[in-house]
């Protein structure tokens, strides 16, 4: 096996998943507060429509970069939801957002290049970047004040070799919104010194607190040249299933994804294609209701979470994830084991109470456990039930 791979440790969340599979199928009562994808199933208008496009015999290659219907209903979702112009040879549609953002930092990065990404971070990011003969320069976002990208760390961790800085507002897994603020600064800095920014906003529908999504191209509209947008179906109709994501950004960024992906994949799922088109046309009623109740969650699982000594947790204002301080404990045993580590208290978790969540280590954050409220408020009651007695029978 090459290099690149063999630096590529295997997950952490699959040990953590494959144990709780595991006791499930001895018929345990597992909860799983570890998911990254909505409860909600696919609105129907969605599955109709690729329905309807199996019947009728789309089930052919489209153009690598996806159906020009298609990316034209993007490029018109950027203008009338985020105010951003692009005509549709600028838009990519891959197998996912992860395929888009494999893309751009593959065709982005040259061997030996630096990757600025803030921390915590979606777990995938990091080894994006080494599978392209990167190197991951992480930059520290503060817990305190709930883990904003702040201008003055960027420039901290910033070297000669830094090429992209690749961000994510709403953030998983941390739930920070950046500020338009923020953003202008951000925005500033990689103009003055080239860095190329990749900009993931699949969870921009997911916001709470009357926080507003802004995308850094309309905080720095100067940045169009060298900045490059990526969303997706996943999360906001509930599609994480259908693999559909876009791209947006200047046109020989995308030609090159397109080159890329037409060697590596060709086009995403034509019936799932179909289905994206007709997601489109939904109405906001649907990603409404479920944020809505995402943020009821929201809002239970901090109650309970300030409710448990030992526990703590930055509010977060995005996204379906909480980062739970569980680094007080460390030290504690746990049915007479030590917990020392995010990996230890998910291990100790899951054999004594049954709850699965993610360690922070994944994301950057031995300190933290990721726990998921994209799940029913019942599993939610029931897991804080679990957690509580776990945190206060640790001695
Ligand atoms: C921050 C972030 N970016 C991208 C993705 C990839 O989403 P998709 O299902 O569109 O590939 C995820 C999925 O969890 C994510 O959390």
């Amino acid at each position: 096996m090459n290099r690149r791979i063999q630096a590529i440790p295997s997950s952490l969340t699959l040990t953590i998943a494959a144990r709780a599979a595991a006791m499930r199928e001895k018929g345990e009562d597992v909860v799983s507060l570890s998911a990254g994808e909505p409860d909600y199933d696919t609105p129907q208008p969605v599955k109709d429509a690729a329905i309807k496009a199996i019947r009728e015999g789309q089930t052919k290659y489209t153009a690598s970069a996806g159906m020009p219907s298609l990316r034209r209903a993007i490029a018109e979702k950027l203008l009338n939801d985020n105010g951003l112009t692009y005509d549709h040879t600028s838009v990519i549609v891959s197998v996912g957002a992860k395929q888009c953002l494999y893309n751009l930092i593959y065709c982005l990065l040259d061997e030996g290049d630096d990757a600025l990404i803030p921390a915590p971070y979606w777990l995938s990011t990091p080894e994006m970047v080494k599978l392209a003969g990167g190197r991951p320069v992480f930059v520290p976002c503060p817990e305190e004040d709930g883990y904003p990208l702040k201008v003055d760390a960027l420039r901290k961790a910033w070297t000669p070799k830094s090429r992209i800085l690749v961000i994510n507002s709403p953030c998983n897994p941390t739930g920070a919104v950046y500020s338009w603020d923020d953003l202008v600064e951000i925005g500033t800095f990689a103009l003055e010194k080239d860095l190329c920014v990749i900009s993931d906003e699949i969870y921009e529908k997911m916001v709470y607190d009357n926080k507003r999504h802004v995308s850094i191209l309309n905080a720095v509209p100067e940045l169009r040249d060298s900045c490059a947008l990526v969303g997706g179906f996943s999360k906001t109709w509930a599609m994480t299933g259908w693999r559909v994501g876009y791209a947006a950004g200047p046109r020989a960024v995308i030609d090159a994804c397109d080159r890329f992906q037409s060697h590596a994949t060709s086009n995403t799922a034509t019936p799932s294609q179909h289905a994206a088109l007709a997601a489109l046309a939904v109405d906001d009623e649907f990603t409404g209701r479920m944020v809505k109740e995402f943020d009821r969650r929201r809002r239970t699982c901090m109650d309970r979470i300030r409710k448990i000594p030992g526990l703590s947790a930055a509010e977060p204002h995005g996204a379906f994830y909480v980062m739970l301080r569980t680094d007080r404990l460390y030290g504690k045993s746990a049915g007479g084991k030590k917990v020392t580590d995010s990996l230890s208290f998910c291990e100790r978790l899951l054999d004594m109470e049954k709850v699965a969540a993610v360690p922070g280590a994944a994301f950057g954050s031995d300190r933290h456990v990721r726990i998921s409220y994209a799940t029913g408020m019942g599993a939610i009651e029931k897991a804080f039930d679990r957690i509580e007695r776990f945190v206060k029978g640790m001695e």
